[in-house]
């Protein structure tokens, strides 16, 4: 039965709710090597054995906003948080570029400290002192008017997880004051602004079901993301949902494997949450069809400050360790880093 509806998906790019439904809470492992097979091939054909790599800085841990599953949430009493200067984030990239990123990903919480004419002109340092690099940015829900200054500065794609296409576990996941409706307006804007707009879900986070990762992929479908943000919930200590068990691994690499069936052109992740629930995650998450790996950039100094969830990994680590280690970890498994903005095409 799985067999026959991930054939279909790969057939038909679509499959109905209860199509999902069904193959969500029914697949073996045999299942999950058979959808990673056709994903693998798919990615394969599309960017050879080459491996997308972006610079994530993150550069400030300060947010408004209150989400249950987030370690940086404004209520942890417990981060000591940060913000670094326009100089530092610059500084960030130019070590990046040595290393070969020629995209930078801008990252934080929503820390209204920074104007939106700050951030406009931490863009447009970055894509004059880089002129082939690409800038992503980061920085959750803003208005028309801010995201479309941030384009005109040079913004080229933006990352804003739905983090659920289901209003109502939306509200189960966030207080009252946070709206999904907003959250969905907020990626239209970004697709009609011209941004290459990535969506994304976590995997396993509370009060997730089969339904609702079901929705997902029918938003997936009808939004097509130039880039999809997959990985597994982990839990926070200092959260509301420290007691939550983790997200599957398994069911992330199956859908980073639907993903890629869904859509073939998709610049899809291997997340670090993926790394962190098991240590060759990341290679996993490539041979179940994902093309990207985001390392950070940030100073080591703010690195640990940036804890989403429990035991993130490379938080010790240089900039040039991690690039010399993914290096080494996408050789073993026969795929190399491309010096490349990569871009969705
Ligand atoms: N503030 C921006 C925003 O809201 O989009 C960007 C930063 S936010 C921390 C980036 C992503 O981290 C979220 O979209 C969420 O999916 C993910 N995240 C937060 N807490 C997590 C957790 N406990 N486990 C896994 N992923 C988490
Ligand atoms: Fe950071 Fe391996 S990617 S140490």
């Amino acid at each position: 039965m799985s067999k026959a509806l991930i054939d279909k998906l790969n057939r038909d790019k679509h499959l109905e709710k209860e199509e999902w439904v069904t193959l969500l809470s029914g697949y073996t492992d045999d299942d999950r090597a058979y959808a990673a097979g056709i994903a693998r091939e798919i990615s394969n054909s599309r960017f050879g054995n080459k491996i997308f790599i972006r610079g994530i800085v993150e550069f400030s841990n300060v947010c408004k906003n209150d989400c249950y599953y987030c370690g940086i949430r404004r209520s942890n009493t417990n981060v000591q948080r940060y913000r670094l200067t326009p100089d530092e984030i610059l500084d960030c990239c130019d070590e990046g570029y040595e290393l070969g990123f020629r995209t930078f990903v801008l990252q934080s919480g929503e820390d209204k400290s920074y104007t939106n004419d700050t951030l406009c002109d931490i863009v447009r340092r970055i894509k004059a002192a880089h002129p082939d690099c690409a800038v992503t940015l980061s920085l959750g829900e803003l208005t028309y008017d801010e995201y479309k200054a941030l384009r005109e500065a040079g913004a080229d794609r933006y990352l804003l997880r739905h983090e659920t296409a289901d209003k109502a576990h939306y509200e189960k996941l966030h207080p009252a004051e946070m709206s999904w409706d907003n959250r969905m307006e907020c990626l239209k804007y970004l697709k009609e602004l011209g941004y290459q707009t990535g969506a994304g879900i976590m995997v396993g986070s509370p009060y997730q079901t089969a339904e609702c990762i079901a929705e997902d992929m029918l938003f997936f479908e009808s939004f097509k993301p130039e880039m999809i943000g997959i990985g597994p919930f982990l839990p926070h200590k200092d959260t509301p949902f420290r007691d939550e068990p983790k997200g599957s691994y398994e069911l992330t690499l199956f859908l980073l494997s639907l993903c890629r069936i869904l859509l073939p052109d998709v610049l899809l992740p291997a997340t670090t949450a993926l790394g962190t629930i098991r240590p060759n995650g990341r290679e996993e998450g490539v041979k179940a069809g994902a093309n990207v790996i985001m390392p950070n950039l940030s100073p080591t100094a703010v690195r640990k400050k940036y804890m989403l969830y429990d035991n993130k990994i490379c938080t010790g680590d240089e900039s040039a360790q991690c690039r010399g280690c993914l290096e080494m970890r996408m050789k073993s498994i026969g795929y190399e880093v491309a010096v490349s903005r990569g871009d969705h095409i």
